[in-house]
Formats: structure tokens, C-alpha cells, sequence
């Protein structure tokens, strides 16, 4: 393998440019040049393709979003757009893709490997954190710090005002999100697609707390493919309860920043590794963290298989938002 290309697709992560960074390195050092791919696979089918050397990654790996660029591509899910992504990866020499991406960045990739022999090993990368065969993606941990950051500014005027405030989250169908900013910020109640809630029993938790003296509170909600959803939930609580409230949706500040040094360091890790898989001539995979150890899984379980909220987690949202008791607690009663 003398060429390899690299690419971000779908919805920007910080870290990506620390990953971008890490695979040019472990390129180079492996004596294999890097072709940078502009704008996903939009890029890929259009032949927007720049030579990538490490003078072209310096000074990035403290900038959010990626400097390639990124988009979404209807064209490549049709067979005409990806044989034109083929035709320019044939043209270019590419033996060895690296996709960072999320699950449909990988589903792409799946489809294009079964298309044309190109080698693909994929990297996790997105904020929604929710892609089967890593504990973790580039780009969460950057956006559970930017939600929780925010959630406690609005605690301050929550607390003055004695107010309910709805802070929804991105995190798309998924509640990861969501659960670590609403667990790190004392969120009062979490509203997450993987614990259905209904509005009665979301008054009535709401109302007990109020009865017993509380004065203001955070209800994080995760948008859960309804982005503004919280709007609607706000109606329905003010029409039941009478109480007034707040909406915030925090929206696209979680995507953007500058990443943690967590991200940077999971981000490098997982660069570098993928051009160690190509190399090691293993492909169609995607390399991810499990239980702080790299692990390599097939690329079609990424987007075949669904991954779990970590149970820990989601019994300690529901035990901080009033659902659960610890059986302790309510032995010999
Ligand atoms: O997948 C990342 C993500 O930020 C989701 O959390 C969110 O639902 C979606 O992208 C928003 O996409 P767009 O930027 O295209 O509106």
C-alpha cells in the first residue's frame, strides 16, 4: 500500500482535526502519503482531493470542526454517485480509506466496499456518541462539557428567578448525551428516549419536588429526533401544572469548540490506529475503544447493531430524577 485517503462525513466533531492529524502522521511514519478528501463523500465523488503532509496538519489539533470539511451526501447512496466516487479513488491511486464519521458515514462505506476492493477501516466520530463498538466518539466528550457548562449558567438564573427551565440537547435518536451533561449538571429530571417517560408522571415528579419546597429546577431533555420538542413538553407541563417555564435548546454550540484534551488523546489513538489496521492489511472495521482498550469491530456491526446506554449510567439518571429507589432503601417496607 503506497496511498491512502482520509475523510470526514456527516455532522462535524471536535476532535476530528486532532484524528485527521494523527492518521497523516502514522501515514508518513509508515512511508504512505495521505490524500485529504474535501467535504465527505461529497468531495469523494467530486474529485475534491488535496495531498495532505504533516506542514498541513500543524496547528489543528486544538480546533473544533474539521478542516476538511464535512456534509451529508443523498448523491452517494445512489449507485451513479458511487461510481464516480469509485472512478476518482481509481484515478488518485487510493488503496486505503480512513471514514470518520458516524454510523451512516460507515453504512456509506460498507456499500462502497462491496462495490470496488478499496480497503476501509472507519473511525468514530460524532458528538451523539451513540456508534455500536466504542464506549466513546470523538467529539462527546467536548459536547457533554459545552451542554454542562451551559447548564449550570442557567442553574444560576434558574435559582434567582425560582424558575423550571426545559435545556434540550442533541444526541439525535439517542439519549447519551443528554444523560452524562444531565447526571454532571444536577439535572431534577431526564427526559431520554431509552427510558419512555409520560407527561403525567413527568407533572407529577415535578409536582412532588415543588410540593416539597424545591423552587426551581432542570429538565434536561434529550431532542430525540424531534428537535424543539421541549417547546411542546413546556405547554403540556404549564397547562397541567400551572407552572411557568423556560426552554433552552443549546443546539449547535455542542458541536462547536475546542476539543478536551480527552477527545485530542481518543482522537490521536484512534488515528493512529487506523492506519495501523491498513497496514496490518485488515480492513472493513472500525476501530473504537472498549473498556480503555482499542478494539477493532467488523464496519457492518457499526451500523447493523444498536449500543446501549452503559447500565451504571441510566440507573443513576434514574435514581437522580425520582424514578428509582435503591432496593437498600426500600427493603422491609
Ligand atoms: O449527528 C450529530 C448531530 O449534531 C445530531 O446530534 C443532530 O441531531 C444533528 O447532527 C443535527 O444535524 P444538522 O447540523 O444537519 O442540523
Amino acid at each position: 500500500m503506497k496511498r491512502i485517503g482520509v475523510l470526514t462525513s456527516g455532522g462535524d466533531a471536535p476532535g476530528m482535526n486532532a484524528c485527521i492529524r494523527a492518521v497523516v502522521r502514522a501515514a508518513d511514519s509508515c512511508g504512505l502519503e495521505t490524500m485529504g478528501i474535501n467535504r465527505g463523500y461529497h468531495g469523494l465523488i467530486n474529485g475534491d482531493v488535496t495531498r495532505l503532509d504533516r506542514r498541513a496538519c500543524a496547528n489543528i489539533i486544538h480546533q473544533g470542526g474539521t478542516v476538511l470539511g464535512t456534509a451529508r451526501s443523498p448523491e452517494f447512496r445512489t449507485r451513479e454517485g458511487r461510481a464516480r466516487a469509485i472512478e476518482v479513488i481509481k484515478q488518485w491511486g487510493i488503496e486505503g480509506l480512513v471514514l470518520i464519521g458516524g454510523d451512516g458515514t460507515f453504512r456509506g462505506g460498507s456499500v462502497l466496499a462491496s462495490e470496488y476492493p478499496v480497503k476501509i477501516v472507519g473511525v468514530p466520530g460524532t458528538i451523539d456518541n451513540d456508534v455500536y463498538g466504542s464506549d466513546f466518539s470523538i467529539g462527546f466528550d467536548t459536547a457533554v462539557n459545552s451542554a454542562l457548562q451551559a447548564i449550570d449558567k442557567i442553574r444560576d438564573t434558574a435559582l434567582s428567578l425560582e424558575r423550571l427551565f426545559f435545556v434540550e440537547v442533541m444526541g439525535h435518536h439517542t439519549g447519551f448525551i443528554a444523560l452524562e451533561c444531565g447526571i454532571a449538571g444536577g439535572a431534577e429530571e431526564l427526559l431520554i428516549p431509552e427510558v419512555p417517560t409520560s407527561i403525567e408522571e413527568l407533572c407529577e415528579r415535578l409536582r412532588q419536588g415543588f410540593d416539597s419546597g424545591k423552587r426551581s429546577a432542570i429538565v434536561v431533555v434529550a431532542e430525540a429526533e424531534q428537535p424543539g420538542i421541549s417547546f411542546r413538553i413546556a405547554d403540556e407541563v404549564r397547562d397541567r401544572l400551572g407552572l411557568d417555564s423556560r426552554v433552552v435548546i443549546l443546539g449547535h454550540i455542542q458541536r462547536g469548540g475546542s476539543p478536551t484534551a480527552r477527545d485530542r488523546v481518543l482522537a490521536s489513538k484512534l488515528g493512529m490506529t487506523a492506519v495501523e489496521t491498513l497496514v496490518s492489511g485488515r480492513d472493513a472495521c472500525m476501530v473504537g475503544e472498549i473498556r480503555g482498550e482499542i478494539a477493532c469491530s467488523p464496519l457492518q456491526d457499526t451500523w447493523e447493531k444498536k449500543k446501549q446506554l452503559h447500565p451504571d449510567l441510566k440507573k443513576l439518571g434514574e435514581l437522580f430524577s425520582g424514578r428509582k429507589a435503591f432496593p437498600a432503601m426500600t427493603e422491609g417496607r
